[in-house]
């Protein structure tokens, strides 16, 4: 990463960036995606782009840990604005390994360029220069998600699972393909540089922009981590079958479930969000019917062969590439998602035709969204029964398999790691 790190004057943009971004993804408001497109990286230079989003995500992977070494050093909180900038002085250091002085002195020129702040640029530098005496293990698993979090997932899957999935917050993950054909994987698999994984996702190390990569311009594939690939696969649509997208946007599921042959209906709340839906169906060359609708409530009367329903949810499962979920994330956001879940679980079953298979996911690692959403929906449900997942089933990992023939994907259940996702399969009576 040291090259990325650039120590003189021409640093504080990027850096400065960098303040705008994490504040913004900390704030709950924007997610990481929609801060990277935001105004202050807009004027940098590629290199310092580069640098500044690196810079965010090592504070993000690493934010627990930091902040417990510098309230070590910090007697009373100074304004928040002085807390980013220490916590990305301190991720430049320790994670970046960006040299110490330049750590230091940008950090303190990032205060001094707001008139109100000056008075803690001897804070900064004084606790700064304390921390770089001595060496920070930024990397205590306990430390790496909040408290609130760590403690939920030790209850739900053990004290040893809850550790290992916190050593994930710390790593980057590589980037997964899934394939439009999977007669060109070989092909792809070599021009990418990439592993094939159990269901045929492709993980490749690359970085960077990823509209240069081979097969991107034809259309040859999608970026969709290899554990969100799983779902769609489970459905086993055939050609010709009619298949319904619940919560379709971005689109990724949708698009597997046309690239298999099925008659597609991807619907979603969002009219913006169908937008990537639609965009995506082009440079795919594939097709789907779009529906701008509230899934509980779309008046359409038809049935389907399948139903995909990947729900709105807390999204806890995907913090390997968007750390700031954590972060963000409240208590009592778990039984409002669960709530909605419940209803659009409800409406997917009554869009199913006897004898179909309903598939009901989300990325999240709470089991009001998962394990409990299932049993409440079976005890409340006369015609639906579940449908178990078998080991290695759409590149299912064995140890994700529950007694039921659930999916309790788990972040370290695959080398290299997947995101967290729950996973249920139905079939109507
Ligand atoms: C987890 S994302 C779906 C990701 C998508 N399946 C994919 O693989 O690319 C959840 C989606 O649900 C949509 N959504 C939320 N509430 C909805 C509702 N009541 N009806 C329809 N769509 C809804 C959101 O707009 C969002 O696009």
């Amino acid at each position: 990463m040291n090259d990325l790190a650039p120590n003189d004057a021409a640093g504080l943009p990027a850096r400065a960036a960098a303040l705008d971004l994490l504040t913004a993804a900390l704030s709950g408001r924007a997610g990481l995606d929609e801060g990277l497109s935001h105004p202050a990286l807009a004027a940098l230079s590629g290199r310092d782009r580069a640098f500044a989003r690196a810079l965010v995500m090592a504070t993000l992977r690493h934010l627990g840990p930091i902040d417990a070494a510098l309230q070590a050093k910090v007697k009373k909180p100074p304004p928040d604005k002085v807390v980013q900038i220490l916590r990305l002085g301190v991720a430049q250091a320790f994670v970046l390994k960006t040299p110490a002085h330049a750590a230091v002195t940008t950090s303190v020129d990032l205060v001094a360029r707001d008139k109100g702040l000056q008075m803690f640029k001897g804070l900064v530098n004084a606790v700064l220069r304390g921390l770089l005496r001595e060496p920070q293990a930024l990397d205590d698993p306990e430390l790496l998600a909040p408290g609130w979090l760590y403690a939920r997932w030790r209850a739900a899957f053990g004290a040893e699972a809850a550790h290992e999935i916190a050593a994930m917050v710390a790593r980057e993950p590589a980037t997964d393909l899934t394939l439009k054909d999977p007669d060109t994987t070989g092909a792809l698999a070599a021009d990418l540089e990439a592993q094939v994984l159990p269901g045929g996702s492709l993980r490749t190390q690359r970085r960077g922009d990823i509209s240069a990569w081979p097969g991107f311009a034809e259309g040859g594939w999608w970026v969709q981590d290899a554990a969100a690939a799983i779902p769609a696969r489970l459905l086993a649509v055939q050609p010709g079958q009619t298949a319904l997208d619940l919560c379709a946007a971005p689109g990724g599921k949708t698009l597997q479930l046309a690239a298999a042959g099925a008659q597609m209906t991807a619907l979603d709340r969002s009219a913006a969000r169908l937008k990537r839906v639609a965009e995506n169906l082009t440079r795919t060359g594939l097709a789907a019917e779009a529906v701008a609708a509230d899934a509980a409530t779309w008046p359409d009367k038809r049935i389907f062969d399948a139903v995909l329903l990947d729900a709105p949810c807390s999204a806890t499962g995907t913090f390997r590439r968007h750390p700031d979920v954590l972060w963000a994330a409240k208590p009592s956001d778990v039984a409002g998602l669960a709530a909605v879940q419940s209803k659009l679980l409800d409406a997917a079953a009554r869009r199913l035709r006897p004898g179909g298979r309903l598939v009901y996911c989300v990325c999240s690692l709470e089991p009001e969204e998962g394990e409990g959403q299932v049993a409440a929906f079976l005890g409340r449900t006369q015609d639906i029964v579940l449908d178990p997942i078998g080991a290695g089933e759409g590149g299912a990992p064995a140890a994700s398999v529950r007694p039921d023939g659930t999916l309790r994907i788990l972040p370290h259940h695959l080398d290299g790691g997947l995101d967290g996702f729950y996973v249920a399969r139905f079939r109507k009576g």
